[in-house]
């Protein structure tokens, strides 16, 4: 019988375990389980007779890779595919998706969690800021770039983003003003939100250039990776400018030294939240079983993100 793994270090709510067990078991297909595991041991071990996987951050490698002699495709249930290695996926025939879109909304309206929290002083009771009027600028408008500038219009924001890969015309067309530089966006907005994808060509990208040409008050919210901003070029913009705020879903390298330093202005949800809901698992995990049946039983490769062979 064809066996599903769903591996997952952070487990799904129940619920959406129950429903890709529907998904899985109505294709006559059989689920199996590993939740919370401790060692990379445990994942290799269960990946070694199945014929598909379901993931959200887990780190699949070339040794998980090498493990899983029957695996056919491994689906993360999720948007980013930076914890899966691409090229030993394709150099072993396993097809790699992931699930873009299913969980946007989780992560948009965690940005707006983060920053009422930080406008707010992190709730010790001192006078704060409000959002509405200000200019937030929206780091790629992509599904929760899109998210967060429709949750924003509700706190009566000014809306920027920049995306090199979506056309003008399509953000303005949401009353987002569209800029054509990054440079631009740092500029115009005291308030940015990262959505953009840990790849070779953003790595570091949020630097001391962009960071420091922020207007006053400036608020730096990360739910996307902490690889894409440069910690160097962090630390100095807390030694340099009282009033920077940073507030992400991910922990930088330096957590514990910005958290002991600055806990007025540093805040780091203690576990990556932003798709920690019910629904946002129900939407990924049941989008993942459903790509996979029909990957398996008719070859539909839509999102498909590795080469294939
Ligand atoms: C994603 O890329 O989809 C988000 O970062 C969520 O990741 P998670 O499934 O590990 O919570």
């Amino acid at each position: 019988m064809t066996k599903v793994l769903v591996a997952t270090d952070k487990p799904f709510a129940a619920i959406a375990v129950k429903g890709i067990r529907e998904v899985i078991e109505n294709a006559g297909m059989e689920l199996v389980l590993l939740e919370k595991y401790t060692a990379k041991g445990q994942l290799t071990e269960a990946v070694k007779e199945v014929d598909a996987v379901i993931i959200r951050s887990d780190i699949f490698d070339a040794e998980v890779l090498d493990a899983a002699q029957q695996l056919k495709i491994v689906v993360r249930a999720g948007a980013g595919y930076d914890n899966v290695d691409l090229d030993a996926a394709t150099a072993r025939k396993v097809c790699v998706m992931n699930t873009p879109g299913q969980n946007s909304n989780a992560v948009a309206e965690l940005v707006f969690g983060l920053l009422v929290y930080g406008v707010r002083g992190f709730f010790r009771g001192d006078s704060g800021t409000e959002l509405k009027g200000k200019k937030l600028g929206i780091l790629a408008y992509g599904n929760v770039g899109r998210n967060v500038g429709r949750v924003a219009k509700g706190f009566g924001m000014e809306i920027y983003a920049f995306d090199p890969y979506t056309a003008a015309q399509i953000i303005e067309n949401d009353g987002v003003k569209a800029v054509a530089t990054m440079e631009e966006l740092f500029t115009a907005c005291p308030v940015v939100s990262l959505h953009i994808p840990a790849t070779a060509e953003t790595r570091k990208v949020v630097n001391y250039a962009l960071l420091s040409a922020m207007p006053q008050g400036a608020i730096v919210v990360n739910t996307a990776r902490k690889e894409v901003v440069d910690e160097t070029s962090l630390r100095r913009m807390f030694e340099e400018r009282s009033d920077f705020k940073y507030l992400s879903d991910i922990k930088p390298d330096i957590d514990a030294e910005l958290a002991a330093k600055y806990p007025d202005r540093y805040f780091a949800t203690p576990k990556k939240t932003g798709a920690q809901t019910a629904e946002a698992n129900i939407n990924a995990g049941i989008a993942a079983a459903k790509q996979i049946v029909d990957f398996l039983r008719n070859g539909n490769t839509q999102f498909q993100v590795n080469q294939s062979v």
